[in-house]
Order: structure tokens, then C-alpha cells, then sequence
């Protein structure tokens, strides 16, 4: 429970050795001109505005020339020249050690590939999250199998093992792990559940480029890992994603399940024969490619990123109204976002009048996530999944219902969060004002 989330386990779980906000913070803080707001006329807090961000350049142009020279801008080589898609998978393989990479055309079919490739069938139950994107739920109902929502830890904004325990049934077959605004999960607790009632781990990277969880990069601890290449994430092709997985049982399945059942890499592989019913999830060439380069651009993004957030902890952790992100002193979350929560007890406004105020004083923020937990949403609460209906409850092969279904501290993390805007072309300086920013309005409104 929020409330229960003390500075004694923040203390627990961050590295930061100080709670007072280092001298650079509260010197940003002094010349923001106290404590009159700029929403009152008061001289804004953040004067330094992100650098030019350059996300890609001529090394991507020069790629994607190479690529056009090829006669076929299919993903498969067969015995033709093509190269991109085998450059990108050695890549991820070395950014991402598995055993089986399959590349494909957005983080929601890499989820479903992944869903599929695990044998998830109809009535099979699968824990996750509440507060994610939809394209880390919508591949278990085409699978027909059955999201179940586990509530949150209250600072990292992820899985709670503890609530995940109590969701496990007979039917569970499997956990959807996500790494949300690039934090990672709390993976060993999840591991050992998944071990002790023979579950598959999945882990959902999508936000998470670059994250490390006691060391290693995400995606190579569960049993299947799903990376998305969407446009706004840390490293992008427009759109594409990366499925993953060194288990013996789910690796050889993932190509399958990318490519309307067609293995065509297998030498068992008979098109009449061993084909199953799959969708096209193929990436070509020309994503592939571009998405090659951007990888070796992962690892500056990421220790930026990181260092950023890192400013931004500090520069607010000591505020009584303010519950900073929690990140385990062993880890490295790459902030895909940056989200802190209020207390608002301890405020005398709204946190609809927290955010305006900190965006008057030019920080680049935004109250909230998603709007509401996916179980939430008018589709789930009317289990009416496909043209209305909901083919496993009416056969009876669940009891689902998720006009029942309660989160509380999910709720609670959407209804007190505020998101600030955290990348690349950003810098420290630009950090230690937001969080002054942050401060001024938090002192400004101290109940
Ligand atoms: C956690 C998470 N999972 C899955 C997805 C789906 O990725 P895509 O948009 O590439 O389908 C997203 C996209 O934002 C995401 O944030």
C-alpha cells in the first residue's frame, strides 16, 4: 500500500546515499526565485530547454541504401544475399543473449507470438499487469486465453509478487512480466513462482531498452522476451519488434508463429504437415536494417537516460509530498518515461493543479498514464472481446469477470502519478531545474 511504502524502504531500494536534494538541485532551486510560482508570476523554475534530438543519420541512410541493393527485401535469406535481418538478430543476440530471435512487426505481435509459441490455448490463465500498453494483453484473448490482473508495487509501478501468488489457480499457464517506463521488474520472486507451479516467465520489454536487472538485460532472465521497435520507443524502426527465447520448447516455435506457421529456417519444417494456424508478423529488409544500426546506438541512450533519471531521484526524493520512482541500487532502469506520485494528503491541491502548475514552471510534464487499468476499459467490462461476445466464457471455460476485478494500488499509482518527458537530448542541468520545479510547487502546496 502507498501508505505503507516508507522512506525506510525507499532508503532499501535506491542507491542514492543522500535524501537531502544535492547543493546543485537546491542552487537550481534558489535562482527559480523561491517560492513564488510562475503560474503567480513568479520567474519560471526550468529555464533549459532538451538539445536538438537527432535520432537517427546518414549511418541509418547509408544502411537502408545497402539494403535496396539487394535483390529481395524479404526477411528470409534462403540462399540469397540478404543481410539485414541476420545482422539484426546477431545484434540483439549480443545486446540480449538468447538462443532464439525472431524479428517482427510490432511488440504486439512479438507478445502474441510469444503467447502462442508457449502453447497458451482457450480457457489458460495469464498474469499480468494492469497498467501497460494493450499490446501486452490483446495477444493472450486472440489466443483465447485469459488476462488476469495482479495489482502493483507501489514505487516501481510493477508486478507485486505477493499479488501475483494469490492470483495463481490451476489454470494459470503463465506471467507477462513488464518492465514499465523502463524499470525493471522485480524478476527473482516472479521466477521463483513460475518455477514453483511450473508457469512460463514472459517478459515484456517494449519500454525497457537498455534496463538491467542485477546486471543483466532485461529479456534474459524469463523464459521469452518481447521488445517492440514502435517509433516513440528507446531505439525504433517506425514500427517492428523482437521475440526471443533460449527455452527448448518455446525458441523453435517462435518463427511459426511470426510467419503464418511457416518455419522455413527448420529442416523438419513441412509446409503440408507441420504448419499451424499463425498470422503474418513478418518484418522486412528494410526495418530490419535500420533497426541494425539503431542497436548500436542502444547503449549511449540508455547510460544517458539512466543518469538522467538518476538526477531527477535525487533532486526530489527528500520531498515529504512527493513519492519518487523506487529503482533497486543493483539495477539500471532506462526511463523510458519518468513518473513520480503524490501524496496527496500531504497537498492542498489536486493533482490536476500540481501539473499545471509544474508545466507553467516549463517542465515538461503531464498528469497521469493511461487513463484508467486495462480491466477498465468498456471491452473488458462487457467482455465483449470478439463482435461482442466472449467465446470462453460461454463455453464455460472461464469464470472471468472483470466488473470484479480491483487493483487498488494500480488505481492509485494512475490517479496520483505525474509523468515527466525524459530523453537523450536532455541534460542534467535541464533535470536539476524540473526537480526543482517540482520542489517549488510541492513546498507551494504543502498541506
Ligand atoms: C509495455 C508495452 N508492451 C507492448 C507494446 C506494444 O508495442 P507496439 O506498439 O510495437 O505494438 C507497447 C507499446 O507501447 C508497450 O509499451
Amino acid at each position: 500500500m502507498a501508505a505503507n511504502y516508507t522512506r525506510r524502504k525507499f532508503l532499501r531500494t535506491t542507491s542514492v546515499a543522500v535524501l537531502a536534494a544535492p547543493a546543485a538541485t537546491r542552487a537550481a532551486e534558489d535562482t527559480a526565485g523561491g517560492a513564488k510560482l510562475a503560474k503567480l508570476g513568479g520567474p519560471k523554475a526550468v529555464q533549459t530547454r532538451p538539445g536538438k534530438w537527432v535520432r537517427w543519420d546518414e549511418q541509418e541512410q547509408q544502411q537502408l541504401r545497402a539494403a535496396i541493393e539487394q535483390p529481395s527485401l524479404f526477411y528470409w535469406q534462403g540462399r540469397g544475399p540478404n543481410k539485414q535481418t541476420a545482422t539484426l538478430i546477431e545484434r540483439f543476440r549480443q545486446y540480449c543473449p538468447n538462443e532464439h530471435v525472431v524479428t517482427c512487426s510490432s511488440g504486439t505481435a512479438a507478445v502474441h507470438i510469444a503467447i502462442a509459441a508457449a502453447g497458451i490455448g482457450p480457457g489458460d490463465e495469464v498474469i499480468t499487469t494492469p497498467i501497460s500498453d494493450i499490446g501486452s494483453v490483446s495477444g493472450i484473448l486472440f489466443q483465447q486465453g485469459v488476462p488476469v490482473f495482479a495489482d502493483l508495487e507501489p514505487s516501481t509501478y510493477n508486478l507485486d509478487p505477493k499479488s501475483v501468488a494469490r492470483c495463481i489457480t490451476p489454470r494459470t499457464k503463465a506471467i507477462i512480466a513488464v518492465h514499465l517506463a523502463g524499470t525493471p521488474c522485480n524478476l527473482a520472486p516472479l521466477q521463483a513462482l513460475a518455477e514453483k507451479h511450473g508457469l512460463v516467465l514472459m517478459e515484456d520489454c517494449a519500454q525497457a531498452w537498455g534496463a538491467k536487472y542485477r546486471g543483466r538485460p532485461v529479456g534474459s532472465i524469463g523464459h521469452v522476451a518481447c521488445y517492440s521497435l514502435m517509433n516513440s520507443k528507446h531505439i525504433g524502426s517506425g514500427d517492428g519488434g523482437v521475440v526471443a527465447s533460449s527455452d527448448p520448447k518455446i525458441g523453435p516455435a517462435l518463427l511459426k508463429f511470426a510467419d503464418k506457421g511457416n518455419a522455413r529456417t527448420d529442416p523438419n519444417y513441412r509446409w503440408d504437415q507441420t504448419a499451424v494456424l499463425a498470422t503474418n508478423y513478418r518484418m522486412s529488409e528494410l526495418q530490419a536494417g535500420f533497426a541494425a544500426v539503431q542497436l548500436t546506438r542502444l547503449e549511449g541512450i540508455a547510460a544517458k537516460r539512466a543518469a538522467l533519471g538518476r538526477v531527477l531521484i535525487e533532486g526530489i526524493s527528500d520531498l515529504p509530498a512527493v513519492m519518487p520512482p523506487a529503482l533497486d541500487a543493483a539495477d539500471r532502469g532506462t526511463f523510458w518515461f519518468f513518473y513520480f506520485r503524490l501524496r496527496l494528503e500531504r497537498l492542498k491541491c489536486t493533482r490536476a493543479e500540481f501539473a499545471e502548475a509544474l508545466r507553467a514552471e516549463g517542465a515538461l510534464c503531464s498528469a497521469g498514464y493511461i487513463p484508467v487499468p486495462l480491466y477498465k476499459l468498456p471491452y473488458f467490462q462487457n467482455h465483449g472481446f470478439f463482435a461482442g461476445r466472449w467465446p470462453v466464457k460461454e463455453l464455460g471455460l472461464t469464470a472471468m469477470d472483470y466488473t470484479q476485478v480491483k487493483c487498488p494500488e494500480a488505481e492509485a499509482i494512475l490517479a496520483t502519478g505525474i509523468q515527466i518527458t525524459l530523453n537523450e537530448s536532455m541534460d542534467e542541468t535541464l533535470m536539476r531545474e524540473t526537480a526543482a520545479a517540482v520542489r517549488k510547487v510541492a513546498k507551494h502546496f504543502a498541506a
